[in-house]
């Protein structure tokens, strides 16, 4: 039997009493595995990895990580579940007039050292993602895509299950998209589980991994063939 990540259970969301956003949400995603989340705008995406990442809560149905209840579960063990899971937000969260350098050391403040990634391997992310002159810019000072990228680099800064990433290449040009799905694909192979929200078909059919598609409210896991 597969080791179990997080297991989603009946999972609904209305943000008014009738307007349903998406119902019947049921997966399971073990270490290492990697599910796409495809849909149209506007069909779910976003509302459901925000309320997967514990940011949002569900109107109905359960979420179990590592087997607890995210929904039923005390907060010191909501805070140390939300440690293992790193979220990069479609709409980033950043605060304009804070640097790179504040992010990274905010994203760290409750953490401890062995729960964050290596600087030696933080550096290199840095460099890989042209930051690395950056370190003292404001958010206010960047361009969209730079700013994805701090996103980016802030949720890598601490050694997580899994990553749930919204889109997050959707402000990237076409050299740096590839670098930063190959990156991580190779977080991936050395068993992060990646949950991966898009509307890029073409990378898609590149990088081909099992998809779940949002439509109409419903969501569907395809087979895996
Ligand atoms: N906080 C909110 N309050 C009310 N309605 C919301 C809220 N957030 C999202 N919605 C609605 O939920 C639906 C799904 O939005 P969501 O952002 O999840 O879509 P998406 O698939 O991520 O779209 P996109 O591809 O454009 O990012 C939309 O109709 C949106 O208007
Ligand atoms: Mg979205």
């Amino acid at each position: 039997m597969k080791n179990t990540l997080l297991k989603v259970e009946n999972l609904s969301k209305a943000y008014a009493p009738g307007e349903i956003v998406w119902q019947n949400v049921n997966f399971d995603l073990g270490r290492g595995d990697f599910l796409y989340i495809l849909g149209g705008s506007g069909a779910g995406k976003s509302s459901l990895l925000r309320t997967l990442s514990s940011f949002e809560q569900p109107s109905g149905g359960k979420i179990l990580f590592q087997g607890q209840d995210l929904l039923s579960t005390s907060h010191t063990d909501l805070e140390r579940i939300r440690k293992k899971i790193a979220f990069i937000p479609q709409n980033l969260g950043l605060i304009p007039d804070l640097n790179l350098r504040d992010h990274l050391e905010m994203s760290q403040l409750s953490i401890s050292k062995a729960e964050r990634t290596d600087e030696a391997v933080m550096a290199n992310y840095l460099n890989m993602m042209g930051l690395k002159n950056k370190l003292n810019k404001k958010m206010s000072e960047l361009s969209g895509g730079e700013r994805q990228r701090v996103a980016i680099l802030r949720a890598l800064s601490k050694k997580a299950d899994i990553l749930i990433a919204d889109e997050p290449t959707g402000a990237q040009d076409f050299e740096m998209t590839w670098k930063l799905m190959d990156l991580f694909v190779k977080l991936n192979l050395s068993g992060t589980t990646l949950l991966l929200a898009t509307h890029d078909l073409e990378m898609v059919r590149r990088l081909r991994k099992r998809c779940a598609i949002l439509k109409d409210g419903n969501f569907k896991v395809e087979d895996r063939t």
